[in-house]
């Protein structure tokens, strides 16, 4: 899905910010926007990064937290490009999981991505054109029982309600829906999983394209294609 009304961002010469740029998916990201030319990548981990390509600025943030954000906006104000990558799987049952397990699912997955748009949307108007991915999850629509999904679900809603919220400024929000990939947080899972540099590669051409919504593979397409079909039984 692509709004005419919107273009998107060309990479090349482009500034951009990866929460959680140093492991999995957020890497991968990192990697092909470096590989399509962007001048710049903040990556950021929660612990003091390693060093890495010169055009890789290493950045501490934990998006859960108001004062870390607040400092990575300080440093990276010329930031065109926002992927919200950063967030966590903690195996949550809805009905007997601590609050105290559910609520960092929320707080990372759901208010920091919202604390993140709040902090940098002042930045990416300054720019000509800017662009927010965020990556969401097939999960967004099919609950499992955990609150992974549950956050998953509302930082879909949020991602819709920052997409209106920052049109006006020119600013693209596209939602990146993905099934399972071969990372950290699925390291215990014995499924069929994608390749992170693959679906980052979609997700670069959506931000080029100015392109609001990545349905990345067939079992995020098809789960998708259900959501009209009324519950019975
Ligand atoms: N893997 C999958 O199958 C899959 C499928 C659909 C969607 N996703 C989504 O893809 C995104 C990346 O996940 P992944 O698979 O790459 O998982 P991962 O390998 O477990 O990596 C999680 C990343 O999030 C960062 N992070 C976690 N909490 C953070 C916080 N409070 N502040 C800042 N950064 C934080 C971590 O950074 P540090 O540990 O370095 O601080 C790490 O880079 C997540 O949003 C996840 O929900 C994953």
């Amino acid at each position: 899905m692509t709004d005419p009304q919107t273009r998107g961002v060309p990479i090349h010469g482009a500034t951009a910010l990866v929460t959680g740029g140093y492991r999995g998916f957020g890497r991968a990201m990192v990697a092909e926007l470096l590989d399509r030319g962007a001048a710049r990548v903040y990556a950021t981990s929660r612990t003091t990064p390693p060093p890495g390509d010169g055009r890789v600025v290493p950045l501490v943030l934990d998006v859960s937290d108001d004062g870390s954000v607040a400092a990575a906006a300080q440093v990276a104000g010329d930031v065109s490009i926002l992927v919200n990558n950063a967030g966590v799987f903690l195996n949550t049952p809805v009905l007997t999981a601590p609050f105290d397990d559910v609520r960092p699912e929320f707080e990372t997955n759901v208010l920091g991505t919202i604390r993140m748009a709040r902090a940098f949307a002042p930045i990416l108007a300054r720019q000509p054109s800017s662009a927010m991915l965020n990556v969401l999850s097939v999960l967004s629509w099919l609950a499992v029982g955990r609150g992974y999904e549950m956050s998953k679900a509302a930082q879909w809603s949020a991602t819709n309600s920052l997409r209106d919220a920052l049109k006006d400024q020119g600013t693209v929000v596209t939602a990146l829906h993905v099934a399972y990939m071969d990372t950290d947080m699925t390291a215990g899972l014995d499924v069929e999983k994608a390749d992170p540099r693959l679906i980052a590669r979609q997700a670069v051409d959506a931000i080029e394209a100015g392109t609001l919504e990545v349905l990345a593979d067939d079992t995020t397409r098809w789960i998708k294609s259900q959501l009209s079909v009324q519950l019975t039984g």
